[in-house]
């Protein structure tokens, strides 16, 4: 990554790791302005000089497509990170067998955690600068590889993560073309403290889990590490590879 003041996009603000990765970078004094989406406005979100909230929701592209204008008028992204996804809402929870598998929310969880995240792509890839370093990375989960998957279960959040593994490296493959400086990643965040993780992890929450501000500054740092020949791949919070 360059040095010099830049815009920085986090798509899910509101989320548990999205609200800490925006904060993270609006500490981060190369970064010049942090633009937040979410369908909701996050609670403790104040727009200023160097912060700016837009109402978007990834499922729908007229939302993504407005907000994208919005963003152009700031200037080129330099990072972009994809912050949303849904592992339990209203009906659905992690299946634990086959019996438990269900249409409706197999579709959702699809629509949510892998379709979302690839119109983001879309509408938000070809804002990047064509002549500088980039970084465009969604957030993914370890439980998506296959290669990792020894435990079974979680059939549509699995699914639908492995799912938007493939459509990150297939836009990486295609935004390399236009943009050879660009890194386009799959990132795993651990398991974090969020709204998300709370139902599996119960009372160890603290203990088991890294604190949102924890795991934001460790994936920054590993965005930061990154370079164009790492593009199209699934990377840790520790920066390690995860399998395919
Ligand atoms: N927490 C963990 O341990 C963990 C582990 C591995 C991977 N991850 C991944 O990390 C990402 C962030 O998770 P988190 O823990 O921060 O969860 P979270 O606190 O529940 O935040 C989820 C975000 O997704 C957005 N969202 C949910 N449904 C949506 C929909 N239908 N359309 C558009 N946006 C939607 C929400 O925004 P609005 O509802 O305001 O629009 C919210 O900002 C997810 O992709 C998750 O799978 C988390």
């Amino acid at each position: 990554m360059t040095s010099g003041p830049d815009i920085a996009v986090v798509i899910g603000a509101s989320g548990g790791l999205g609200g800490a990765l925006a904060a993270a970078l609006g500490a981060d004094p190369r970064v010049g302005h942090v633009v937040g989406l979410s369908r909701r406005r996050p609670a403790d979100w104040r727009d200023g000089a160097r912060r700016t909230w837009l109402k978007a929701d990834v499922l729908n592209e007229g939302s993504l497509a407005a907000a994208a204008e919005r963003i152009a008028e700031l200037g080129a992204p330099t990072r972009i990170v994809v912050a949303t996804g849904v592992l339990h809402a209203p009906g659905i929870a992690p299946e634990k067998s086959l019996r438990a598998v269900d249409a409706a929310t197999l579709m959702r969880l699809f629509e949510v955690n892998a379709v979302g995240p690839l119109l983001a792509a879309r509408h938000l890839l070809p804002l990047m600068p064509r002549d500088g370093p980039s970084v465009f990375a969604a957030l993914s989960a370890r439980v998506g590889s296959l290669g990792d998957n020894h435990l079974g279960g979680w059939y549509g959040y699995r699914a639908s993560k492995a799912a938007l593994n493939m459509f990150l490296r297939t836009a990486a493959i295609e935004h390399q073309r236009s943009h050879p400086f660009a890194v386009c990643v799959a990132l795993h965040p651990g398991t974090v403290a969020t709204a998300l993780s709370a139902p599996i992890l119960g009372a160890d929450l603290g203990a088991r889990a890294f604190a949102p501000a924890v795991a934001a500054e460790r994936l920054l740092r590993v965005m930061d590490g990154l370079t164009p020949a790492d593009t199209g791949g699934f990377f840790a919070w520790d920066g390690a590879r995860v399998p395919w």
